[in-house]
C-alpha cells in the first residue's frame, strides 16, 4: 500500500471544519488501497457526526451485528457524541474518506486515562472490503497507540468472524481466547 500526504479537498474535506485542541495532524494521510482506490485517513473530529449518522443509517444489519454483537444496535445522541469526541491520547479514532467524502472505514481504540490497555474496533463499508483498508488502518492505529504510551491492545470480535481473525493474526496479535462466542485477541506493543 502506498502512503502520501496531499491536500484532501477531493475527499470532501472542508478546511473550515474545526480541529479540537490536541488534534494530531501528523496522523493524516492518503492511503492507496490494493485495488488502486485512494482514501484520505484522518483522526475523527466532532463535525463527523453527520457522516457517522449517514453511514449508520445505510449500514446493513450484518455489519452492525459483527461490530456491536447485538441485533439492531441504536445510535443515540450519547453514543454518537462518544464516537466523534475523543481526546487523541487514551481514545482515538481514524476515519477513512473516499473521494467525494463518504466515510468508508473507521478504526478506533478506546482506553482510559493512565491505563496502558485499550480496546480496538473496526468497521469497513462492504464495498470497500478486501482491499487492505482495515489492515492499513490497523497499522496506523497501532503506531499511534505505541507513540502515546499504550502497551496493550485487545480486540473483541464474534468467534465466527474470519476477516477479523486473519486481520489480527497478520498484524501480530496473539491467538484469540474464546468465551461465550466472543473472541479476544491481544498484542503487546
Ligand atoms: C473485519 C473488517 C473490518 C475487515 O475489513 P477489510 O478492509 O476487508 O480488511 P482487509 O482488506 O484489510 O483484509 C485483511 C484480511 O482479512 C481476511 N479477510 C477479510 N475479509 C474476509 C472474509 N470475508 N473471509 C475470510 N477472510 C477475510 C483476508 O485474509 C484479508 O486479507 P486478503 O484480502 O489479503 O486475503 C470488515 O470485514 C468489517 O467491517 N466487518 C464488519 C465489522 C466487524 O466485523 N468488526 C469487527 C469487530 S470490532
Amino acid at each position: 500500500m502506498n502512503e502520501q500526504r496531499e491536500t484532501p479537498a477531493r475527499f470532501g474535506q472542508s478546511p473550515a471544519a474545526a480541529r479540537p485542541p490536541g488534534y494530531p495532524t501528523e496522523l493524516e494521510r492518503i492511503l492507496s488501497l490494493r485495488d488502486g482506490r485512494p482514501v484520505f485517513v484522518r483522526p475523527v473530529i466532532p463535525a463527523d457526526e453527520l457522516a457517522f449518522e449517514r453511514e449508520w443509517r445505510e449500514a446493513d444489519p450484518e455489519t452492525l451485528y459483527q461490530r456491536f454483537f447485538t441485533p439492531q444496535p441504536k445510535l443515540d445522541a450519547r453514543r454518537l457524541h462518544s464516537f466523534t469526541h475523543v481526546d487523541y491520547q487514551w481514545r482515538l479514532a481514524l476515519v477513512a474518506f473516499a473521494e467525494g467524502g463518504r466515510a468508508v472505514g473507521i478504526a478506533r481504540y478506546e482506553g482510559v486515562p493512565d491505563q496502558e490497555s485499550a480496546e480496538i474496533a473496526f468497521v469497513v463499508n462492504p464495498t470497500w472490503r478486501r482491499a487492505g483498508l482495515a489492515s492499513g488502518l490497523l497499522g496506523l492505529l497501532v503506531e499511534a497507540a505505541r507513540a502515546r504510551g499504550l502497551r496493550h491492545l485487545v480486540a473483541l470480535f464474534l468467534q465466527d468472524n474470519p476477516a477479523m481473525a486473519t486481520l489480527l493474526a497478520r498484524a501480530g496479535f496473539g491467538p484469540p481466547q474464546v468465551n461465550a462466542g466472543v473472541a479476544a485477541a491481544e498484542i503487546t506493543l
